[in-house]
């Protein structure tokens, strides 16, 4: 966990900034991940869906090809898409081990209870870690391994943070080892610009919800006294940057306190942006997996190419294909 201390300032430099930006990891308290949970299920968020099919889809082949022996999953939470790679994995019985990677410890546990649960044959080692700060495992899995970051959760991270963080999750790879990274898709035949920002801005308005509750947290966190009702959710997909980019927009001119630090005043209509979601089409997931030191082996997406699910592999050059 970071110290507060380091956070509170980082906070401080995101707010005067133009435009003002706070780091989304900030959305996931308790009340936050419920919201996010919702997002998923709702008609208007067809990633997880779209990646949920077309991992049934690709998962009998994927394990056939690498017969994997344990399964590193970034991110776990609550490990649903992760049961169809474990149900191929230890089919007939066969022993695997799954390390679900989460910074949520208790969400992390349970996840790990129900698990050994429902599978006899799967070890489970959960780890505690923050995949922004690298990964170091307590126990090395046997190899062949899975590492997947599934979900889009790459889309949260700039490019270069996520080159960082790919080359720092894959560093303990071996020969046989292979990346499962999950991708959502710029706009194109199977997907429109209107139906990408749907996604984003749901007619219920449960993402506006999880939008302002991040407000809530800062608060909550640090002691600032924002006003959630004075914000409107907005989210819009950049087309020059490929990527979605959530903001709330002060509906009033209005200052808030940040604990220790300056007052921070926000003019009506300006904007503080609280999380960019990036796009990506082949070329970009091959060159990503490429700038952090991958060869992108195989390449999925689903029936519309809504999503998709690319494999990275380790390559001695360190160069792309
Ligand atoms: C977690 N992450 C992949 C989601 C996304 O689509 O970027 C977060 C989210 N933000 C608004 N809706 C969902």
């Amino acid at each position: 966990m970071r110290e507060r201390r380091e956070e509170l300032s980082e906070l401080a430099r995101g707010l005067a900034r133009t435009p003002k930006t706070v780091s989304s990891r900030y959305f996931y308290d308790e009340r936050g991940s419920e919201l996010f949970e919702a997002i998923t299920r709702l008609p208007e968020y067809y990633l997880t869906r779209a990646e949920r099919g077309l991992l049934t889809r690709i998962a009998p082949a994927l394990i056939e090809e690498v017969q994997p022996r344990a399964l590193v999953e970034l991110g776990a939470g609550s490990a649903r898409k992760t049961r169809i790679l474990l149900d191929a994995m230890t089919e007939g019985g066969r022993a695997a081990v799954y390390v679900p990677v989460d910074v949520s410890e208790d969400f992390l546990l349970e996840t790990a209870d129900r698990l050994r649960e429902e599978y006899p044959a799967l070890e489970v080692r959960p780890e505690v870690a923050d995949m922004e700060r690298g990964l170091r495992l307590a126990l090395r899995p046997p190899t062949p391994c899975i590492h997947a970051l599934l979900g889009s959760t790459i889309g949260n991270f700039t490019h270069e943070e996520a080159v960082r963080m790919i080359a720092g999750l894959t560093s303990g790879m071996r020969d046989g080892d292979v990346f499962l990274l999950g991708a959502d898709l710029r706009p194109g035949p199977g997907k429109s610009l209107e139906a990408l920002e749907a996604a984003y801005n749901d007619a219920v308005g449960v993402t506006a919800k999880f939008n302002r509750n991040l407000l809530r947290v800062l608060n909550a966190r640090f002691g600032t006294d924002f006003d959630p009702s004075r914000f409107r959710h907005l989210a819009t997909y950049d087309t020059g940057k490929t990527r979605i980019e959530m903001h709330l927009e002060a509906l009033t001119a209005h200052a808030v306190a940040l604990p220790g630090g300056p007052v921070i005043s926000f003019q009506e209509g300006e904007k503080l942006r609280t999380e960019i979601s990036c796009k990506y089409d082949r070329a970009a997931v091959r060159s990503l997996l490429g700038q952090a030191g991958l060869k992108m082996v195989r390449w999925w997406t689903d029936e519309r190419e809504r999503f998709a699910l690319a494999l990275g592999a380790m390559t001695s050059e360190g160069g792309s294909r």
